[in-house]
């Protein structure tokens, strides 16, 4: 048996496996199958109201698991950005158990672009859903060793499928009202949406507002306290850097995160860079944001949840 047909047998016996996509690792169950999902939670540590994203191989999919056709621009974007880091929120038909959405009405849906991954949903002949592969709150892993560190004794099977190539998570669009809203900043930049669909709403949570499920302020944290640097920084052994430039010297650590300023370079290295210097005992982390455009966007929202005291 080929590693797929074995991890596509554990997904179907309604088991736990860990697999790449092009954004972060996920932890995947049967979508189908609630008791499955229930040890996603479990597993994760992660409290039941944030619902999980479901993935499927493609548009057809993921109709049967929409109590309607996709909307217009919807279809639009779907025809430019899948496979790929892009996750659609949309009203579930009864086939998607409560559990996966937390009850809400609607569910999250991607096609991962990712042979691996894709080859998990063909194999196993089910929608899978999935996580990202780290306990709740900490930062998303972009290696299969970064799985093994967080949940390694907690899944029946880690596919490997190298580093991560996109590095942060998917972008989420809410087709639910009537207007596309974006949730999450992610892996697909804000400018090549608007491209095609024109201006659309960012509402991804802030502390005056309430949250939405998944807007978790303190989120994507090292366990070291991070803060983003404002003006300058006296640097010091105890202190790290993480950022796009080279630091002034004193740092005790430090992580360049493109050094030809590449964001989407940057944003493939971030998580690790955060997992390596949350490794090396520093009192705390000084990230630099990043330019605000692009993939920026992204990389700025998880550095702003990763310095949020919860
Ligand atoms: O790139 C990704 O999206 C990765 C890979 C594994 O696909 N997955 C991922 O999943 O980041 P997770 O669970 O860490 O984040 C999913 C986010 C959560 O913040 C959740 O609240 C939101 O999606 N979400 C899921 N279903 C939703 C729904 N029905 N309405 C609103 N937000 C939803
Ligand atoms: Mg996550």
């Amino acid at each position: 048996m080929s590693d797929i047909q074995k991890a596509a047998k554990i997904i179907q016996d309604g088991g736990l496996v860990a697999f790449p996509t092009e954004t972060v690792y996920g932890l995947g169950a049967d979508a189908l199958n609630p008791y499955a999902v229930a040890a996603i939670f479990e597993a994760k540590n992660r409290p039941t109201f944030d619902p999980l994203i479901v993935h499927v191989a493609d548009p057809f999919q993921a109709e049967m698991l929409l109590a309607h056709p996709f909307p217009e621009k919807a279809l639009k974007l779907i025809e430019q950005f899948w496979p790929g880091p892009m996750t659609l929120v949309l009203p579930k038909s009864k086939l998607v158990p409560d559990i996966v959405t937390s009850s809400l009405p609607n569910v999250a849906i991607r096609v991962p672009n990712h042979p691996l991954a894709l080859d998990l949903i063909h194999e196993s002949g089910r929608p899978i859903a999935a996580p990202s592969a780290n306990s709740f709150g900490a930062v998303s892993p972009t290696t299969a060793e970064h799985v093994r560190q967080s949940l390694g004794d907690k899944v029946k099977m880690i596919l490997d499928g190298g580093p991560c190539e996109v590095g942060v998570e998917s972008t989420i669009i809410s087709f639910v009202e009537k207007e596309p809203v974006v949730l999450r900043l992610g892996g697909l930049p804000l400018e090549a949406i608007e491209l095609i669909i024109g201006k659309v709403a960012v509402s991804t949570g802030s502390k005056d507002k309430p949250m939405a499920p998944g807007q978790l302020l303190q989120h994507y944290a090292p366990r070291t306290p991070l803060r983003l640097i404002q003006g300058s920084v006296a640097p010091n052994a105890k202190m790290g850097w993480l950022g796009l430039n080279n630091p002034p010297k004193g740092f005790g650590a430090v992580e360049i995160l493109s050094a030809e300023g590449s964001l989407i370079e940057a944003a493939a290295h971030l998580f690790a860079a955060m997992r390596r210097l949350d490794e090396k005992d520093l009192e705390m982390i000084m990230a630099q944001p990043v330019p605000d455009e692009g993939l920026g966007r992204a990389i700025n929202d998880r550095l702003y949840r990763a310095s949020v005291k919860s």
